[in-house]
């Protein structure tokens, strides 16, 4: 029999009260996280990632979980008050935000911060806060780490100042890492070393990475298993061989078509999906994607599929999903804007 796993997200429903009505940023969405494992989740800009993962750490601000459970080890964290949300964040998950300046203090030195974390954790002294900090941001692989724990964070580069955020982190031994887009904010050769610190400190710590992304070239270097959402819903999911190595969803081959290729520069991105993401005012009738999708027919527009069990424990919430998902071809002729 399987374990239990770590986090179990089970129907999970958001929703957030507009000026122009209620909206429904993340639907009847389902997914779990092993211990140890790295699932991402990959989808366009809009689609209820974020949402996903703030829903997780208990940091919705206006919205509210009106239906489903987050199962921690079992305990329902939807369900837990504040206090027990803030030892959870202590504890047992953290968060890495795209942006890292906006997670860092700009008043204090970055030794101070890491410091600071560690003290909230462990009953240390100040010097032994102060030693570890240092170690810790050696171990994510801040260059000169004892001059660079003085330093305030403006006085860092991106991706130093994302190292010290990682480190942060990683200063309660969370057993659930959670990062959301930890690297768009940086450049290409910055982003390969982030993601590179974060595989190595994944397999030294046996922690748990729930990787957010909209790039499945960035799923490709890091996930075991993939879940695509789009338009607040699961499309598809599976391991990253299953997914990305025979798609059952037209959207999950759109995405994959977005792939920079090593000759193709980000800057001129191949257009890949023709449109955008609805607007959670006005979703389409039937399947969320039809309008965009090149594979079609008329039961798309009528009747939303349901998520589909498929073979060896993959989902897909397509009609055509007994078939693969490719027609690359006509998805890039039926192309007409950028993803
Ligand atoms: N505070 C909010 N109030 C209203 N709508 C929100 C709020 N936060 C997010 N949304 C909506 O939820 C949807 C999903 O957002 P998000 O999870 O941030 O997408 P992603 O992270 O995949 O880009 C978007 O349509 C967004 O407009
Ligand atoms: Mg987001």
């Amino acid at each position: 029999m399987r374990e239990a796993p770590l986090l179990d997200v089970s129907n999970l429903r958001v929703r957030f009260s507009t000026r122009h009505g209620r909206v429904e940023a993340v639907s009847d969405m389902s997914f779990t996280v092993d211990e140890g494992e790295t699932v991402a989740i990959v989808g366009e800009s809009g689609s209820g990632k974020s949402v996903t993962a703030l829903s997780i750490m208990g940091l919705l601000d206006s919205g509210r979980i009106d239906e489903g459970s987050i199962r921690f080890r079992g305990e329902d964290i939807a369900a837990a008050g504040p206090k027990r949300m803030r030892e959870i964040r202590g504890e047992e998950i953290a968060m890495v935000f795209q942006n890292p300046m906006a997670a860092l203090d700009p008043l204090y030195t970055v030794g101070n911060q890491v410091a600071e974390a560690i003290r909230i954790h462990r009953d240390v002294t100040a010097a032994e806060a102060r030693a570890r900090a240092v170690e810790l941001l050696k171990e994510v692989g801040l260059p000169d780490p004892e001059r660079r724990a003085r330093a305030y964070p403006h006085e860092l580069s991106g991706g130093q100042q994302q190292r010290v955020v990682i480190a942060i982190a990683l200063s309660c031994s969370p057993s659930l890492l959670i990062a959301d887009e930890p690297t768009t904010a940086l450049d290409v050769t910055v982003e390969a070393q982030i993601l590179k610190l974060m595989r190595t400190l994944q397999r030294e710590h046996g922690t748990a990475l729930l990787f957010i992304t909209h790039d499945m070239g960035v799923v490709a270097e890091m996930a075991d298993r993939v879940v695509v959402m789009y338009a607040g819903q699961v499309v598809e999911q599976g391991t990253v061989e299953q997914v990305l190595g025979d798609p059952r969803n037209p959207y999950t081959a759109a995405l994959l078509r977005s792939i920079p290729s090593p000759t193709i520069s980000r800057d001129t991105l191949m257009p890949a999906i023709r449109g955008s993401v609805p607007n959670l005012l006005e979703m389409p009738s039937g399947c969320r994607f039809h309008p965009r999708c090149p594979q079609a027919f008329d039961r798309c527009g009528s009747e939303a599929p349901p998520l589909f069990s498929l073979p060896e424990r993959r989902d897909s919430r397509c009609w055509s999903h007994d078939e693969p998902a490719a027609g690359l071809s006509s998805i890039q002729s039926g192309a007409t804007g950028v993803s």
